[in-house]
């Protein structure tokens, strides 16, 4: 089917499946790349939400530190809980932190209520740090801070996220060591807290060191070691100085006070740690972002230069092959309609459709030859067709003419006898007068008669009864058989029903037949010379025989004889059964010879009760 499509639909099917393919490609590429700019988008909504969490560390940290946090700038527990809300509400989509914020909004709640230092706040102090922590995962895990593809920001994001509140949990935990024992056991088991949390920061520091290489690794333009580097080591030096100094408090017992630990120090570096390497997080997520727009950008300028390339393409294709093809089928079209072979392509190219055109033209030069030949073949045909209808026309004259004539010639001679004699016989004279005025008739009957056969649908058509015809040549050629002592037999059947016939024509042609039967018989013995003329119905038509006892047909000539020109006589013209033939087919019946029965030859005649219109054989065909 799609074979059978024209050259140009099947270009345009070509180009619509391209068109398509390269569609759907942008289109799985610009939702690729809006996939990964949404996602940077969404950790930096998380990273923004973090932020806040900041003072709200300052809030619950300065519960326990009172005067030694005095410095840090803090949110009261109303304005931390209301910036949460408003986190909550814009980002919902994104965040589900209803939890973690209520926990943490409860905890903050009851710290107003009792601002007494006891012992019971303890617990809702450690519960509000673990809140926090467990709030600074969730928007983490939320804003798929912590899914982060990149190594470079992964790494950075597991600072800010985990790392990060977990030491400041555990920092404001430390603070809690700082209380003079109350007897042996409270003395034991501060040192093993102690112990425990000493621990956990100093793994945690030594992991926020291994995140940063790591990162840097991914980052090697130099950005964190700006700010971020500084500010993680300094949090690492003075959390192990906090350690080391506290580790000394916790040692020495109830002697010593707290005023000489570096905690607010310590906070305070890992608040502005906390800061900056979140602040580098979010200039790298936007920096990914812009990279995203602008590859985005940069891809669609390529399709869009590729697309137009390939317009032009195939705008190319369709004007230097589909048009060209178009305008060859045209023109092959045009040709076949109008037999102009003179018409050519003017297309010219070095391709093969060039080449095509121009064996086209060539092929086309060729035609217009041998159609130029076969046009003057066709004049020189026709004009030989002339001549020889000329030729024959006038042999057929020729030949007809010569018996009227003969007869004529001996009927003038005859009047001239009966007028010579001594007593002129006046009334043979104008009897021998009276021929000849018939003779000539005849001659100028037989003149039109095969004028007209050669005339195209001029024959004369009547209805005429084929014995009265044959008894009227009988009676012309009486004579002539009796003088070359030929009996005559005839065996015509009565009734016989009229046939559409031109009646000189007719008679010319039993004329022909007797003349040659006599002529065939010359060299026979006289007493066996006989002419048999019978007459029948046959189906749809008539039948007629002229027999002769002469010397018979030889049987390789026998449809020769038929054939103008041919003759075996040394006087004669070969005309006669050929006139014979062709007056016989042009009435639509036939004529032939057969063997006869003892001796000599029989011609058939067969003729078709319903006018025929043959061509004759010897009249024009066109
Ligand atoms: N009755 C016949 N018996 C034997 N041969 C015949 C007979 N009629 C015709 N032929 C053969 O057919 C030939 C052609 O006859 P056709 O009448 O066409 O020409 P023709 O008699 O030779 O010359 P013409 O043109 O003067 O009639 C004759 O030469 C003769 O050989
Ligand atoms: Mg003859």
């Amino acid at each position: 089917m799609f074979r059978d499509l024209r050259a140009g639909t099947k270009f345009l099917i070509l180009c619509l499946v391209s068109l398509a393919l390269t569609s759907v490609a942008t289109y799985a590429l610009l939702v690729e790349k809006q996939i990964a700019i949404n996602f940077a988008r969404s950790e930096l909504v998380g990273s923004k939400y973090l932020a806040l969490l900041r003072p709200i560390y300052v809030t619950v940290l300065k519960k326990r530190a009172g005067e030694a946090l005095a410095g840090l700038p803090n949110a009261s527990a109303r304005d931390s809980l209301d910036s949460l809300s408003r986190a909550r509400s814009e980002s919902a989509s994104t965040l589900h932190i209803d939890r973690d914020v209520n926990s943490l909004a409860a905890a903050l709640l009851s710290f107003n209520t009792n601002n007494n230092v006891s012992l019971a706040t303890d617990d809702v102090y450690l519960a509000a740090l673990k809140y926090l922590r467990d709030l600074a995962a969730r928007i983490g895990d939320d804003s798929k801070l912590t899914l982060d593809p990149a190594l470079e920001t992964y790494h950075v994001q597991n600072i800010v996220v985990t790392r990060l509140p977990s030491a400041l949990e555990d920092i404001g935990k430390t603070q809690l060591l700082t209380r003079p024992p109350t007897g042996a056991n409270d003395f034991v088991e501060q040192k093993a807290r102690f112990i425990a949390l000493d621990s956990l920061l100093r793994a945690n520091m030594d992991g926020i060191i291994d995140d940063l290489r790591i990162a840097q690794r991914g980052i090697p333009d130099g950005t964190l070691e700006k700010i971020v580097e500084p500010a993680l080591t300094a949090l690492a030096t003075k959390t192990t100085a906090y350690l080391d100094s506290l580790r000394a408090f916790v040692d020495s017992g109830a002697e010593k006070t707290q005023a000489g630990l570096p905690y607010a120090d310590t906070v305070n570096s890992a608040l502005d740690a906390w800061a900056a390497t979140q602040q580098q997080l979010d200039q790298l997520l936007k920096q990914r972002i812009d990279d995203l727009q602008r590859q985005r950008l940069l891809n669609l300028l390529v399709i869009g230069t590729l697309g137009m390339l390939g317009l032009f393409v195939a705008f190319l294709t369709y004007r230097d092959m589909i048009v060209p093809i178009r305008q060859l089928a045209d023109l092959a079209n045009k040709i076949r309609e109008t037999k102009n072979y003179r018409l050519r392509s003017n297309y010219k190219s070095r391709d093969e459709i060039g080449g095509l055109a121009a064996s086209f033209n060539e092929m086309l030069g060729e035609l217009e030859v041998a159609r130029e030949r076969e046009i003057m073949r066709q004049a020189e045909i026709s004009r030989v067709s002339r001549l020889t209808t000329m030729g024959a026309m006038v042999a057929s004259i020729a030949h007809e003419i010569r018996q009227p004539l003969a007869a004529l010639v001996a009927n003038s001679h005859a009047g001239t006898r009966w007028l010579e004699r001594e007593e002129p016989n006046l009334e043979e004279a104008r009897s021998a007068l009276a021929s000849i005025a018939q003779d000539g008739h005849r001659a100028n009957e037989v003149i039109t008669s095969i004028s007209m056969m050669f005339k195209k649908n001029a024959n004369r058509r009547v209805p005429v009864d084929t014995n009265e015809v044959v008894n009227d040549v009988l009676n012309l050629s009486r004579g002539e058989l009796r003088s070359r002592k030929i009996a005559l037999q005839t065996t015509l059947a009565p009734d016989l029903p009229q046939v559409p016939a031109d009646p000189v024509q007719f008679r010319e042609v039993l004329l022909n037949l007797i003349m040659n039967a006599a002529e065939a018989m010359s060299s026979t013995d006289e007493s066996r010379r006989v002419l048999a003329i019978a007459s029948m119905p046959a189906e749809d038509g008539i039948s007629i025989t002229v027999e002769d006892s002469g010397i018979g047909l030889d049987p390789k000539n026998a449809e020769q004889i038929f054939e103008a020109f041919f003759t075996t006589k040394p006087t004669g013209m070969g005309m006669g059964l050929a006139i014979c033939r062709s007056i016989i087919a042009a009435h639509g019946g036939r004529l032939w010879a057969s063997p006869g029965h003892s001796c000599g030859t029989v011609f058939h005649i067969f003729l078709p009760l319903r006018a025929g219109q043959q061509a004759s054989a010897l009249a024009p065909t066109s």
